[in-house]
């Protein structure tokens, strides 16, 4: 039988919206681990159980999902997932009870497909990314490593999302266009032409505003 226990990686604002996607898929929560200080400490109906450090303590048992957000930085997404990886740990791959997700489709270990979104036939969704509530991931859409597209965003068909890159809530891609790794799109934002620069966009149409290293 497939193993639904999961440890949750991160207690903060992010894990609340996981714990409820992750409930309504059928996992058994065994608890939270975060930072020492939080230890003991509640989220929703589950205890923060012990810290990062403690993730070889569960590697047998349980599943992992990072449960830390990301906005401006995936850096400590990645951190937790390399961590889990290194402690000989599995990373589950959790889709909402109210999520479409195409039997045409490929998500790949650690993301999430929170509810009401939608992964449509032929998106590839490689590892460890956050498809938010509402999201829409049209035909052939393929999207990199560790991104989150946020809430109500839509990236339409045959679009590519670069590693990294944190596309803002209800934020629309037009079809086939790319966008390089390590973005940061805003909300709102209507990304016409290709973000051939790592960078901050933002508006209608998105321009770059600050350019990243
Ligand atoms: C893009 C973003 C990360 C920039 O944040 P920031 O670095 O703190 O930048 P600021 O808010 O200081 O904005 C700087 C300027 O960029 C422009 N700007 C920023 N975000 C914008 C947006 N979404 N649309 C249009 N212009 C925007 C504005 O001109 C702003 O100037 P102002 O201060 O005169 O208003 C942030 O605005 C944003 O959109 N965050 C995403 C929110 C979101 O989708 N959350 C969902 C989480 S699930």
């Amino acid at each position: 039988m497939e193993n639904k226990k999961l440890i949750l990686v991160g207690g903060g604002g992010h894990c609340k919206s996981v714990i409820d996607v992750a409930e309504s898929a059928g996992f058994q929560i065994q608890g939270i681990l975060d930072v020492p200080e939080n230890v003991g400490n509640k989220v929703l109906d589950y205890s923060i159980i012990g810290t990062d450090d403690q993730i070889p303590d569960f590697v047998n048992d349980a599943l992992f999902i990072v449960t830390v957000g990301h906005i401006k930085d995936a850096a400590l997404r990645i951190k937790l997932h390399k961590k889990i990886v290194d402690a000989g740990g599995t990373l589950a791959t959790i889709v909402a009870s109210t999520a479409h997700v195409s039997k045409y489709a490929q998500i790949g270990e650690g993301s999430v497909i929170m509810h009401q979104a939608v992964v449509n036939a032929d998106v590839i969704i490689v590892r460890g990314c956050i498809i938010n509530i509402f999201a829409n991931i049209e035909h052939d859409a393929r999207i990199g490593d560790y991104c989150h597209i946020s809430t109500g965003a839509m990236v339409n068909g045959n679009c590519k999302v670069g590693n990294e890159t944190f596309f803002g809530s209800q934020s629309v891609m037009v079809n086939g266009i790319e966008i390089t790794a390590g973005c940061v799109i805003g909300a709102g934002s209507l990304v016409r032409k290709n973000a051939t620069q790592k960078g901050i966009y933002s508006g209608n149409p998105a321009t770059l505003k600050i350019k990243l290293q």
